[in-house]
């Protein structure tokens, strides 16, 4: 190729575009293959029209094509899965995980304990009666996590629960479960969750919360319960900002790295769960490109926050296609998707591509144990446990669940057991350390910065996590 002449070049290339257009074009990755090089989830929702068979055939295609996580908009929550007293239907559940199963996508479960979309039933039969709701809440989650164990990675344990005043505090009105049993029903839902599927992530979700840290903020209030929840052993372990914002709050990005570095702090994942950018309702008609690309810059700005904090894990948009959004239908607001009504990708799209190229694969820390992290240059190594070399695989292995570790500067620290055998690679697979940690954490003060590869032991058990050195 090199001493080709230029014009048998532009010849081939014809030729090729001529014959396999659509294999040139199919190079092009998609999001979820770059999310997936990066031990990442980005995603969407399955929209209740696609529960109701009631949805454009391109829906599913990009979705499956484009995305590695899924949430239900509607049918994971209380009324749905539990219209009647102890009576569940997982008929719409269990369509949306075979859905993932098939397609290899991760699921959120959303949402156990929230004000709204309860089923009409609670409140008629139980409001104020304490030891009731509390029995009500139990069997709710018992029933709805235990169903789904193993294949629900991630639960929203509760949704909103902090109210939108000035300095936050609890939602204390129109919460059956607040008014009835208290603050406790948060974290009662959380070891109740816990118990029915010690392997999930349990997340708190609220929206506001890229509001920034001021004093009195709902995201301060919501760190300093974090705070109050790990030291009282409360099995929390992610945080949901849900991010419906407008295209005016160009502070927000910014807001969520803030809190993102709050969390760290604590050991937490913060994910993005709901992220819509809309423009106000009406004005579909007169934006400009130039407001495409604003809308398209402020999604790059969230998806380098993402990539860049190495506790944030999930990304998700609040829909597809501008055709299906609640945006449109009870927000007075719109286009605020990847997608445009014709299932065309919009610049936001684009944007986000680019900050995913910009931000390489070896820079970017995976905050789970669990993901299997497939370098591109080997795919074969998908069971492999082993970490001695660059190209192999991070999986949990053993406990995963009840133990887990995460490093600020030098230290690496251990949560779930006292002492464990720590073995640290560098990403040639060359061990760099080798030691015990007792009292939950060990000094790695002789590493350099950069990426390393910890697999630690404790019994039977084992982890194995990408970590970044700073
Ligand atoms: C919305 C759905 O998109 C609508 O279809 C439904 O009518 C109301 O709920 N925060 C949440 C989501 O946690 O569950 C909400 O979803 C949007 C706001």
């Amino acid at each position: 190729m090199r001493n080709m002449h230029p014009v048998t070049g532009f010849a081939l290339s014809i030729a090729l575009l001529g014959t396999s257009f659509t294999s040139v074009l199919a190079a092009e990755p998609t999001i979820r293959e770059l999310a997936k090089e990066r031990g990442r989830y980005i995603g969407t929702i399955l929209n209740s029209e696609w529960f109701n068979d009631d949805i454009e055939p391109e829906f599913e295609e990009i979705h499956k094509t484009q995305f590695n996580v899924v949430v239900a908009e509607n049918e994971m929550k209380f009324d749905a899965t539990e219209p009647s007293e102890n009576e569940f239907n997982f008929a719409k559940g269990d369509k949306m995980v075979e859905y993932a199963k098939a397609n290899k996508i991760r699921v959120r479960g959303h949402a156990l304990a929230w004000h709204s979309q309860v089923a009409g039933w609670v409140s008629s039969n139980y409001a104020g009666q304490k030891e009731k709701l509390l029995a009500v809440l139990k069997n709710h989650i018992e029933k709805v996590v235990g169903h789904y164990k193993g294949q629900v990675a991630e639960w929203d344990v509760v949704n909103e629960a902090v109210n939108d005043e000035y300095n936050a505090g609890w939602r204390s009105t129109n919460s059956v479960w607040y008014e009835g049993i208290g603050a406790e029903f948060l974290d009662s839902a959380f070891v109740w969750a816990h118990a029915a599927d010690p392997d999930a992530e349990l997340c708190y979700n609220d929206y506001s919360l890229e509001w920034g840290l001021r004093e009195g903020s709902k995201a301060s209030f919501v760190v300093e319960q974090v705070k109050r929840w790990k030291q009282n052993n409360i099995p929390i372990t992610c945080v949901g900002t849900q991010t419906h914002i407008e295209i005016a709050h160009e502070t927000t990005p910014q807001n969520v790295r803030a809190l993102a570095k709050a969390l760290n702090e604590l050991g937490v994942v913060l994910n993005i769960t709901e992220l819509d950018i809309g423009f106000p309702k009406g004005s579909a008609g007169q934006l400009t490109a130039a407001d495409y690309a604003k809308q398209g810059h402020l999604y790059r700005q969230f998806m380098d926050v993402f990539l860049e904090e190495p506790n944030m894990g999930e990304f998700v948009i609040w829909g597809l296609t501008d055709a299906h959004s609640w945006l449109d239908e009870q927000q007075g607001k719109t286009e605020g998707l990847l997608y445009d009504k014709q299932y065309k990708p919009k610049p936001a799209y684009d944007s986000i591509m680019v900050s995913l190229k910009e931000h390489p694969a070896a820079d970017v820390v995976s905050p789970y144990g669990d993901v299997e992290i497939v370098d591109p240059i080997d795919s074969t190594g998908t069971d492999s446990t082993d970490v001695g070399d660059t190209t192999q695989v991070l999986k949990r292995a053993g406990l995963a669940g009840s133990f887990s570790m995460h490093v600020s500067g030098h230290t690496l620290f251990i949560a779930g057991t006292q002492s464990a055998k720590v073995d640290v690679f560098d990403l040639q697979g060359r061990p760099v350390f080798r030691g015990k940690c007792e009292k939950g954490s060990v000094e790695l003060s002789d590493i350099s910065e950069g990426l390393y590869v910890v697999r630690m032991r404790s019994g039977s058990a084992s982890l194995t996590k990408r970590i970044a050195i700073k």
